[in-house]
């Protein structure tokens, strides 16, 4: 079987060995004589993984004790609600406004409370990160989105809010990087780009947050009942969380994410070099402010993309047209992308250049 080259945003790729490793287990995990995907969410088998997938994580991350590690589903997308829902109850929250995600996730708080957009960089077609942000000191938290899927911009430093609880969704590029989850009080990401498929929504909630949440919400969209019943007051998304710990424990044997971010910086440097001396492919994102994960690009003249991406896809680089919403391309170089694909990806580029100059 020849593989492809996935450049999708997600779900994106996923690590060879855990797809072998899921592909050897399938029938029969660890020996029971069952598959992990018919069996019940609370056998002792399962709760195994889904306490060594939560353990996995606070260890790579670091999470303190005072959080909460939650599964949730719904995706990110679910998030943007439940947050101000549980947390807003009125009052007033920032947002900054940095893409099409910042923008939903704001559509939705404004549903249960007041949004404060405290940055933005609409101006200049979301292609920047602000700076200088205009922070009320009334704010219950303070959302920012820490990596644009859709623009390819990223935080290198995330705002510092004092005692304001800082939100993040971390969607794209969770694990990808060392955070200090002890500056949010929230962290949210969808699995299907760096985490595993789609299907699990990881939540880190600092617990005096979890203490605080609004009353009377539907079992189903209140943090406090999923915490309280580690993430099974329902069934949870089983075979996704079995996925998810393996990703995990693919990543410990990365060197954690201390070793997948200098692997992750030598590959967006592949890339953004590239760029950086070539006339035909312009970067969209302010170079400050671009993201190691999703690396977008314009070619000129424009008529030439859409050349581009039908000649990578035929050449099994797969996934490379930017956003619906913004066009030009976009490669995404997640964690489990292989150093090897992008060097692929920059050899083509050369070449598609000079027949195409
Ligand atoms: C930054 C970001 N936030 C939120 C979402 C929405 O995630 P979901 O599809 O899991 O709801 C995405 C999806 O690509 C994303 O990239």
């Amino acid at each position: 079987m020849s593989r492809k080259y996935n450049f999708y945003a997600g779900p994106a790729i996923l690590p060879m060995d855990v797809m072998k490793k899921a592909q050897e287990e399938l029938l029969d995990l660890n020996g029971i004589g069952l598959s992990v995907l018919e069996i019940s969410h609370r056998s002792k088998d399962f709760m195994a993984i889904a306490e060594s997938a939560e353990a996995r994580i606070r260890k790579l991350y670091g999470v303190p004790d005072n959080y909460s590690v939650l599964f949730l589903q719904g995706g990110a997308s679910m998030q943007f609600s439940m947050i101000p829902m549980n947390l807003l109850k009125g009052g007033s929250a920032d947002y900054v406004n940095t893409g099409s995600w910042a923008k939903k996730a704001i559509k939705e708080a404004k549903l249960f409370g007041k949004v404060n957009v405290a940055g933005t960089s609409e101006d200049k077609n979301f292609n920047y990160i602000p700076k200088n942000l205009n922070l009320s000191s009334d704010a219950v938290y303070v959302h920012v989105t820490s990596n644009e899927t859709i623009g390819g911009i990223q935080f290198k430093e995330f705002p510092e809010t004092g005692d304001v609880p800082l939100v993040a969704d971390m969607s794209s590029d969770i694990f990808s990087r060392p955070v200090d989850v002890s500056k949010f009080g929230l962290i949210y990401a969808g699995a299907q780009k760096n985490m595993g498929p789609a299907g699990v929504t990881l939540v880190i909630i600092r617990n005096d947050l979890l203490d605080n949440v609004a009353e009377g919400l539907p079992a189903m969209l209140d943090y406090k009942i999923h915490a309280e019943n580690q993430s099974m007051y329902n069934t949870p998304p089983s075979f996704s969380i079995y996925i998810v710990n393996l990703v995990m424990e693919w990543l410990e044997k990365m060197g954690g994410v201390e070793g997948i971010e200098k692997i992750n910086e030598e590959k967006a440097k592949l890339l953004y070099d590239y760029f950086d001396n070539s006339d035909f492919y312009n970067g969209a994102a302010n170079k400050e402010d671009r993201s190691l994960m999703n690396v977008t690009f314009r070619i000129q003249p424009e008529e030439l993309e859409e050349k581009f991406i039908k000649a990578a896809t035929a050449a099994g680089l797969m996934g490379l047209k930017g956003h619906r919403s913004v066009g030009g391309c976009r490669a995404s170089i997640y964690n489990a992308m292989p150093i090897e694909g992008v060097k692929t990806l920059v050899a083509f580029m050369e070449k598609f250049e000079k027949e195409n100059k």
